[in-house]
């Protein structure tokens, strides 16, 4: 599985979370040769901080080889004084902005950065975590009004990206990826009502993804795709 990226040098940003690991590992199991960066790298080539450019450039520049695949699983939902909102009653700047630096403006900057180290000649691609949620066509629900909202301005930026990029790089893909509900620290506290069916290890989610990677199209540069490849309306 993952033909393209068999051998190949790719990156994945954000390994130390629940889906970012697994699907470093996914990678090296397909045989390619992973570069892992993340806020608490041991090695500081490998540190980055969303929330600091100098950071994510510095990275880029220690990136050892020229990638076929950019993945970047970071993002927020909640932390410290930071919780989905389930009424506009309970929107405040702190919570939007860091929805926001988190899962918009940071993957904005590595494109960026590590966009250019993408080989100009075969299949690559820059990919980054989504969510369902982020549909505006699919939003039934309300609420969760800054990660909705946030992960809405990522999937624009990257459809941006894919138009930019078409028209120079006709063969580099970029897409939004939703990687279904996962077993992580993320989705911990909102998982109760979801179907034992419905709900995945990061390792099967990883799994998932990386069969969605190889097969995507150049037709699909700019969409969202789902865990099943299915394109998630805008
Ligand atoms: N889990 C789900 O059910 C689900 C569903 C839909 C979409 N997603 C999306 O999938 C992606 C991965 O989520 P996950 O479930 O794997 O969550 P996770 O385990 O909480 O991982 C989040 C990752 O983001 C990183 N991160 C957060 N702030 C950062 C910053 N300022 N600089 C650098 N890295 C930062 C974390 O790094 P640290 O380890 O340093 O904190 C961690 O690597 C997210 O974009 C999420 O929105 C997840």
């Amino acid at each position: 599985m993952v033909a393209f990226l068999e051998g190949a040098a790719v990156v994945v940003i954000g390994s130390s979370g629940g889906i970012g690991a697994a699907l470093a590992q996914g990678l090296e199991g397909a045989g390619a040769q992973v570069t892992c960066y993340s806020r608490g790298a041991i090695d500081p080539a490998f540190r980055l901080d969303l929330l600091d450019e100098e950071s994510i450039s510095r990275a880029a520049q220690s990136c050892p080889a020229s990638p076929r695949l950019i993945v970047v699983a970071t993002g927020v939902l909640h932390g410290p004084g930071m919780s989905p909102e389930k009424t506009y009653q309970a929107l405040n700047p702190q919570t939007l902005m860091r929805a926001w630096q988190i899962n918009a403006i940071g993957p904005a900057l590595i494109a960026k950065h590590f966009l250019p180290l993408l080989p100009r000649q075969g299949r690559a691609m820059f990919a980054a975590l989504s969510a369902r949620v982020a549909s505006i066509g699919d939003n039934r629900a309300g609420g969760w009004h800054s990660y909705r909202a946030s992960k809405a301005g990522l999937n624009m930026l990257l459809r941006n990206l894919a138009i930019e990029l078409a028209r120079t790089r006709p063969e580099q893909i970029v897409l939004g990826l939703h990687p279904g509900t996962v077993e992580t620290g993320l989705s911990a506290p909102f998982r109760r009502s979801v179907s034992p069916s419905q709900l995945f290890t990061a390792a099967q989610s990883a799994a998932y993804l990386l069969q969605v990677i190889q097969t995507a199209t150049v037709a699909q540069s700019g969409c969202v795709l789902a865990w099943d490849g299915t394109i998630i309306p805008p």
